[in-house]
C-alpha cells in the first residue's frame, strides 16, 4: 500500500513538472532579426528578410511544440542603432536569439549585449573573419573574406594575373579581404603593388580608379560590401580599364546576384571568388532559388539570402535539438558542430570556431538564357576561416 502511494506521489510529481513544463513551452520562441532595411544596405535586409520568411512557409512556425516568432527590426546599418535595437530585444521582448546584422560594425556593436545576457547571436550577413571572436555566443552562418579571398589569390599567378593592385571598403571586411589576398598571392610568386583603401559610406571611385589606370597592374582585385558592385563595375568599364589592358577580379560581393542582371554585358568573363551562387548546379539550389523567386517577384536570391536561410536552419535545428527549451548555453550547445547540405552545397558549423566552414568557389560571369550568372568552374573544398588558424 505504501510503495503504491509512492509511486502515485512520483507520478503526481512527473505530471505537475510535465504540466508546468508544456505552460511554459506554450510561449512563442522569440527570434529577435536585426537588419539594414533601409539606407545604404538595404538590399542586405530585403533579400534575408526574404529568405527568413521562405524557411518558415517551407517549414513550418512550430519547432518541438513552440510557435516560432520573428520580431525584425530595421537598424538601418547604424550600429549605435543596432546596439539600441539588441538591448530592447533581450531586455523588453526577451527574444531567446538575435539574428540577422547587415554589416560588421553592427555585429561587433551587439557582441557584448551576447554575452551578458547569454544571447545566442547568430550572424547571417557580416563577414570580418574577427566577429566570432568578439563574443562566445556568436554562431555565422555568412562567409569570412579571407576564406573568399585566398582561394582567388591561388587563381589569379596560374592565370597570367601576377601584378594586381587592390582596392577595399576601408573596414573590417576590406581590410581581411587585402591583407588575405596580398599575403596569399606573395606566397604564389604574385604581388600586390599598391593597395587602395575607399570610405564606406558614399564612396566616389573615380579618383582611385584613375590611379588604377596609371599604376597599369594586371589586374585589379576589389572587394566593396553587398549594393555597391553595381557602381564599381560601371566606372571600372566607363574608364575604359579592361580596354588598357586591366583585368578585373573581385570577391564575389561585387557580382552580386543581388545586381548582377543590372550590370549589362561589361560584366561577362569577370571572375569572382564566393561560397554561393544563384547559379550553383545542385538540385537543392534549383529548388531553393525557384521557391525564392516565386514568393519573391522574381527576385533573385543572392548570399546574403543564403546566410539567412541557412541561419534559420541552425535556429530551427538546435530549438529541435534541445526538445523546445530555450536558455542561451544549450542552443549554442545545439548550434555548434551542425553538419548539413546547404542551397550552396556543403557546411558545417566548426564547434570550436562557431565560423561556418563551407566550399569556396571561382565563378565567371556567362550569359544564359538572356540572364547574367555567376557559373560555378572550379572549387576548393570544406575551406575554414583562414583568419582563424593565424
Ligand atoms: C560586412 O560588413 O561584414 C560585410 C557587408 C557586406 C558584404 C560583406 C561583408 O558583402
Amino acid at each position: 500500500m505504501k510503495k503504491r502511494t509512492l509511486i502515485q506521489a512520483a507520478a503526481l510529481a512527473v505530471l505537475a513538472s510535465t504540466g508546468g513544463l508544456a505552460l511554459a513551452q506554450t510561449a512563442p520562441f522569440k527570434i529577435g532579426l536585426i537588419l539594414p532595411m533601409s539606407g545604404q544596405q538595404a538590399t542586405t535586409g530585403r533579400q534575408i528578410e526574404a529568405a527568413v520568411k521562405l524557411w518558415m512557409a517551407q517549414n513550418g512556425d512550430t519547432v518541438a511544440g513552440r510557435k516560432v516568432q520573428v520580431v525584425l527590426k530595421d537598424d538601418t546599418s547604424l550600429p549605435d542603432v543596432t546596439r539600441r535595437l539588441a538591448q530592447e530585444l533581450v531586455v523588453n521582448d526577451k527574444v531567446d536569439v538575435l539574428a540577422g546584422f547587415g554589416i560588421t560594425p553592427s555585429a561587433m556593436a551587439v557582441a557584448p549585449i551576447a554575452t551578458q545576457s547569454k544571447t545566442p547571436l547568430v550572424v547571417m550577413a557580416a563577414a570580418t573573419s574577427s566577429i566570432t571572436e568578439a563574443s562566445p555566443y556568436i554562431v555565422r552562418t555568412s562567409f569570412t573574406l579571407p576564406q573568399a579571398s585566398v582561394a582567388l589569390a591561388d587563381w589569379a599567378p596560374k592565370n597570367g594575373i601576377k601584378k594586381v593592385v587592390s582596392l577595399v571598403s576601408d573596414y573590417g571586411p576590406g581590410i581581411d579581404a587585402e591583407k588575405f589576398f596580398k599575403e596569399r598571392l606573395q606566397l604564389n610568386g604574385g604581388q600586390v603593388t599598391e593597395s587602395l583603401r575607399v570610405p564606406l559610406r558614399n564612396p566616389d571611385f573615380a579618383p582611385f580608379l584613375q590611379k588604377v589606370r596609371d599604376l597599369k597592374p594586371d589586374a585589379l582585385f576589389v572587394f566593396v560590401p553587398s549594393g555597391a558592385g553595381a557602381a564599381v563595375m560601371k566606372q571600372f568599364f566607363e574608364r575604359g580599364m579592361d580596354k588598357a589592358g586591366i583585368k578585373l577580379i573581385a570577391t564575389g560581393d561585387v557580382t552580386d546576384d543581388d545586381q548582377l542582371n543590372d550590370m549589362g554585358d561589361n560584366a561577362l568573363g569577370v571572375v569572382t571568388s564566393h561560397h554561393y551562387s544563384a547559379a550553383h548546379p545542385s538540385a537543392a539550389n534549383k529548388k531553393f532559388v525557384a521557391e525564392f523567386q516565386k514568393a519573391n517577384k522574381n527576385m533573385r536570391p543572392n548570399f546574403m539570402a543564403m546566410g539567412g536561410y541557412d541561419g534559420m536552419r541552425v535556429i530551427y535545428e538546435a530549438l529541435k535539438k534541445t526538445g523546445g527549451k530555450a536558455g542561451g548555453d544549450a542552443l549554442l550547445a545545439g548550434m555548434k558542430g551542425q553538419i548539413f547540405e546547404s542551397p550552396r552545397g556543403p557546411v558545417y558549423i566548426d564547434a570550436q570556431t562557431r565560423d561556418i566552414v563551407q566550399n569556396i568557389y571561382l565563378r565567371k560571369v556567362e550569359k544564359k538564357d538572356g540572364q547574367l550568372w555567376n557559373v560555378e568552374f572550379d572549387v576548393i573544398k570544406d575551406v575554414k576561416d583562414p583568419g582563424k588558424t593565424k
